[in-house]
């Protein structure tokens, strides 16, 4: 068993961290400009450091891989992302991520940031396997990021109405939303407030089967297709609806039982609800997973619910 650990970077890491850095950066093939991590010191570590914190990942104690940050309005910029060749192929790197985007979220952030050379096929391999999508292509490298996901808890189906009605403020012709949940979790009520933010003509309701209903915007903005696939059994039925025709136009809104989002579109919110064992409790739980480029250059705001609360 080895034990791998991450920590943030205090002052007292930056020995290692700039040890880290020059091993894994040392290891690269030569680039043309060469990177400059070569010449990050204990000053310039330090400062960053200082500034915006980092990551230190060990292994049985020994400084393994690493990472800098910085920040920029919502965004967290990932800098000298390092695995110490030693340590390759010990999920050092992906769990660096992973606790980078745990420190976005904890900094109430919404978007991570950070930018690949192109020269680097595996690295801008790594990051779209870690759903990151180049939002800029540059001279020699690409910028990639990821929208952060949304995590609410929705006590009341009323709730759950304005949280839809704050989302449609922040969408646009185009957009999908795949939404998730067994029969009941507030699947249709959500997208009832969907409809009310977009200000769409007719009421949503929860047909009993497949169907999919063009609700058309009362004030010129884009329709609402309201898509009910829950008891569809796979991607071919749902191709029969051919979506794609309204998709560019109107705010596609499908209502899924399973997890087969994967499939419908590249850019979407994929939307997951979920209720606890006790039926006579109304809390919701609602988690929102931006994916794709769209998201990765928006990015997604916090949801505001003005009612009653
Ligand atoms: N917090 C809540 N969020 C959403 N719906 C809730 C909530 N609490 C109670 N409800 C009720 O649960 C039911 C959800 O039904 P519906 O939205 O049709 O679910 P689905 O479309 O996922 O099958 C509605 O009757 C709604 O009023
Ligand atoms: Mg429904």
């Amino acid at each position: 068993m080895t034990d791998l650990h991450v920590v943030d970077a205090t002052a007292a890491h930056t020995d290692q961290l700039v040890t880290v850095i020059h091993h894994a950066f040392a290891n690269r093939r030569t680039l043309n400009p060469p990177s400059t991590a070569l010449s990050e010191t204990a000053a310039s570590v330090g400062a960053a450091i200082a500034s915006y914190g980092g990551l230190l990942a060990t292994i049985d104690g020994v400084p393994a891989g690493g990472m800098l940050f910085d920040q920029d309005g919502d965004v967290l910029g990932l800098r000298r992302v390092s695995v110490d060749p030693r340590f390759q192929g010990r999920g050092v790197a992906s769990a660096l991520v992973g606790c980078a985007e745990d420190v976005a979220r904890r900094r109430g952030l919404r978007r991570v940031r950070l930018s690949a050379r192109t020269e680097l096929p595996e690295t801008i391999e790594f990051w779209r396997r870690r759903g990151y999508s180049v939002v800029e292509q540059r001279e020699v490298d690409v910028v990639f990021a990821k929208a952060m996901p949304l995590e609410l808890t929705v006590p009341t189906a009323e709730e759950m109405r304005e949280i839809g009605s704050s989302l449609a403020g922040q969408l646009r012709a185009g957009d999908v939303l795949v939404l998730s949940g067994d029969l009941g979790a507030g699947k249709t009520t959500f997208t009832q407030g969907l409809g009310a933010g977009l200000k769409v003509r007719g009421s949503i309701t929860s047909p009993t089967f497949v169907i999919s209903r063009v609700h058309p915007s009362l004030a010129g903005g884009p329709a609402l297709v309201h898509v009910d696939a829950y008891r569809v059994g796979g991607v071919a039925e749902l191709d029969d609806l051919d979506l794609d025709a309204s998709l560019d136009e109107a705010v596609t809104v499908v209502e899924w039982g399973h997890g087969l989002a994967e499939t419908l579109a590249p850019d979407r919110l994929d939307i997951v609800l979920t209720r606890g064992d006790d039926d006579t409790d109304e809390t919701r739980e609602l988690r929102i997973t931006p994916v794709g480029p769209r998201w990765a250059g928006a990015g997604l705001n916090e949801l505001v619910v003005v009612g009653q609360g």
